[in-house]
């Protein structure tokens, strides 16, 4: 492979400068991580299954014009995007109390939410990532008042097409986080989704046994996590099969 300049590595993904002007490789890595990286574990096929599945929702994306950060999947591991610069917010949107809300305000876990709810942390991780209110985001200039109602409408888009599709395949999207950055045309800017959209950054639960199908495997050590991604991957016919690549199957 030729060498190519790093731009960031993160705990699950390497950045490399793309080929053109205003793109990057993003390389998945089979690294997984919880709380802050204290926990840490190798787990071999990851990368590949986060790599497919991103490629398979940021497509889906596009066809909704949903703006993102995907070009194409360049190989198993690598896929070329769009360069952006990320906004340092996390943006959460849950339908279902799980994870952090429970602990937050003492809620059971499968509780339906009233509505979604969008979150933004601070992404800090030696600040562990805090939970931030849009006063602290506008008051510290992270992102503007338009950004912000850009941040939620996309958010939100994002969880109304994630859900029908999960539903679709008899999962449940509990909660999920996406990242999004400022893409530069010119003097042209606008937001776009960027990182990834993968079972590490979902709760996926199967509809009917409410199995978790995403990393809380491995944070709460339940199983194999390569064999609930490739679950996933499965229900969404992206699992090779004589070099066939179906399409996804509907459950009854
Ligand atoms: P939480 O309940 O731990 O706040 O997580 C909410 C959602 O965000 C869940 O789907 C997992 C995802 N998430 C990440 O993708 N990265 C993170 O660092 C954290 C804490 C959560």
């Amino acid at each position: 492979m030729a060498r190519r300049t790093k731009i960031y590595e993160g705990k699950a993904k390497i950045l490399y400068e793309g080929p053109e002007p205003g793109t990057i490789v993003q390389y998945f890595k089979d690294d997984a991580t919880a709380f802050n990286a204290q926990k840490k574990d190798t787990i071999e096929g990851k990368g590949a299954l986060n790599n497919r599945l991103s490629e398979y929702f940021m497509l889906g994306l596009t066809q909704l014009g949903i703006p993102n950060h995907f070009i194409k999947r360049l190989n198993m591991r690598e896929q070329l995007c769009h360069k952006v610069e990320i906004i340092p917010l996390e943006v959460i949107v849950r339908n279902v109390a799980a994870g952090s809300l429970c602990k937050m305000l003492g809620m059971e876990e499968g509780t339906p939410l009233p509505r979604p709810i969008v979150e933004f942390c601070y992404k800090d991780d030696s600040l562990g990532d805090p939970l931030v209110s849009e006063e602290h985001i506008l008051a510290f200039n992270w992102a503007s008042q338009q950004d912000l109602d850009d941040m939620i409408a996309i958010a939100l888009r994002v969880n109304d097409y994630m859900s029908g599709l999960m539903y679709g395949v008899g999962i449940k999207l509990v909660d999920f986080k996406i990242e999004i950055g400022r893409q530069y045309e010119g003097d042209y800017q606008r937001l776009i989704v960027a990182d990834e959209i993968s079972p590490d950054s979902c709760r996926l639960w199967d509809s009917k046994t409410g199995e978790k199908l995403d990393k809380d495997v491995f944070r709460r050590d339940l199983g194999s996590l390569a064999d609930a991604y490739t679950e996933v991957a499965k229900r969404f016919g992206l699992m090779p099969t004589n070099n066939v690549t179906e399409g996804p199957k509907l459950v009854e």
